[in-house]
């Protein structure tokens, strides 16, 4: 080992030079003084504070220094990093005052400004398809016909050729209403006796409009309906149907079809077709089930196992409701002479539509009120 270098002098060595010592600390403190920022404060700490500052290494030189030396070197950059950090203080408290009066400048709430008491909701989406439908006929020269939820048998059921007998007019399907009439809060008897019902669909409003109206009739009629079906994913006792019934002179199935084709093609797309298949209504005759091609696979996942369809389940059709000519009798019964007048009829389910049409998997989503639900429909008017 070699002695220590007792000729070497402090004031040889550069870094601690007392000049150079004040010049590293002046500098720090005009580095301090410039920056604008708290972040711009932060990189001129590093510099001038940091491990590798210039004071840092001048600090480093002392332990080089003879023991006589070290004292004075050690004061020297001692009392320059101490005036260092005091500037890096002060300099960062001003610097935050002055953030934080900005904060409460820029921040600051106006507690006196109006705001949205009630957030604006979402129309429910079987209101929106039910009136974009209605907006279909309306241009046709369609008028828009409602009638009553609660309802007499008569229009639900006699008036349209639904018997006495027929299954549909039981308490398994129908809510029966008691009225003061027929004994009110007699109980038990389900008050089948009333001759009201909950409506078990629109159809009832055909009967009123031909009564209402001049003839030619010409109308859509959305609304409400009641079933005693449990609330489950297909079925829920109160849902929507729209109804339209046309009677004029010479009408005939090939326009039903024509009125169908158009219905489905302004909803679903250009191109689009429906279907008739056979079947019975008491109001109608003939009657038909009518059908459209699936909109999704458009009819080529039939038979094409690679291709297989959810909405249709690959059959490619998609039931949509029942259609028909009006029934003589019905038109009878509303005083039209079936001879020289004819009409066309059909009636099918709102949130069956909403469900194919928008893939809803579960009817019960579209009872529950939730804005969930609805939001993601849009404010579509
Ligand atoms: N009212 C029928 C129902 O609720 C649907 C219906 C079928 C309406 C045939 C019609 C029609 O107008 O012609 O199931």
């Amino acid at each position: 080992m070699s002695a220590p270098n007792k000729s070497y002098d402090p004031v040889e060595v550069e870094a601690l030079k007392p000049e150079e010592i004040e010049r590293m600390r002046d500098e720090a403190l005009a580095a301090f003084a410039a920056a604008d920022s708290l972040d711009a404060l932060q990189e001129a700490k590093v510099a001038h504070t940091g491990g590798t500052s210039p004071l840092a290494l001048a600090n480093r030189e002392i332990g080089a220094l003879p023991p006589h030396a070290k004292a004075e070197a050690g004061k020297r950059v001692g009392q320059a990093r101490g005036a260092v950090n005091k500037g890096l203080a002060t300099r960062q408290a001003e610097l935050e005052a002055e953030r934080d009066q900005r904060v409460l400048v820029e921040e600051s709430v106006d507690v006196t400004l109006p705001y949205d008491r009630v957030p604006a909701g979402a129309r429910h989406p079987l209101t929106t398809l039910s009136e974009r439908i209605e907006d279909i006929f309306v241009a046709m020269g369609y008028e828009v016909a409602e009638g009553p939820q609660v309802e007499a048998e008569w229009f639900n059921f006699d008036a349209l050729n639904i018997g006495p007998d027929h299954p549909a007019r039981g308490e398994a399907d129908t809510f029966f209403v008691q009225t003061a009439a027929n004994g009110g809060s007699a109980a038990g008897d389900g008050g089948t006796e009333s001759g009201v019902v909950l409506r078990t669909h629109t159809s009832p409003v055909q009967i009123r409009s031909l009564l209402d109206r001049e003839l030619p009739v010409y109308v859509i009629c959305p609304g409400r309906v009641y079933r005693t079906d449990e609330l489950d994913a297909t079925h829920t006792p109160v849902f929507h149907q729209v109804e339209l019934l046309a009677v004029d002179e010479g009408l005939t199935m090939a326009d039903l079809k024509g009125t169908l084709d158009h219905m489905v093609q302004s909803l679903f797309g250009e191109g689009m077709k429906t279907r008739l298949r056979p079947n019975f209504f008491p109001f109608t005759e003939p009657s038909a089930e009518m059908d459209m091609v699936c909109y999704v696979c458009r009819g080529e996942s039939v038979g094409n196992p690679d291709r297989p369809c959810r909405t249709c389940s690959s059959e490619g059709w998609i039931e949509l409701g029942g259609c028909g000519m009006v029934n003589p009798r019905v038109l009878t019964a509303c005083g039209v002479d079936p001879e020289k007048y004819s009409g066309f009829a059909f009636g099918f389910g709102i949130e069956r539509m909403l469900m194919f049409r928008h893939n809803v998997e579960d009817m019960r989503d579209m009872v529950e009120g939730d804005v969930r639900f609805t939001r993601p429909f849009g404010m579509e008017i």
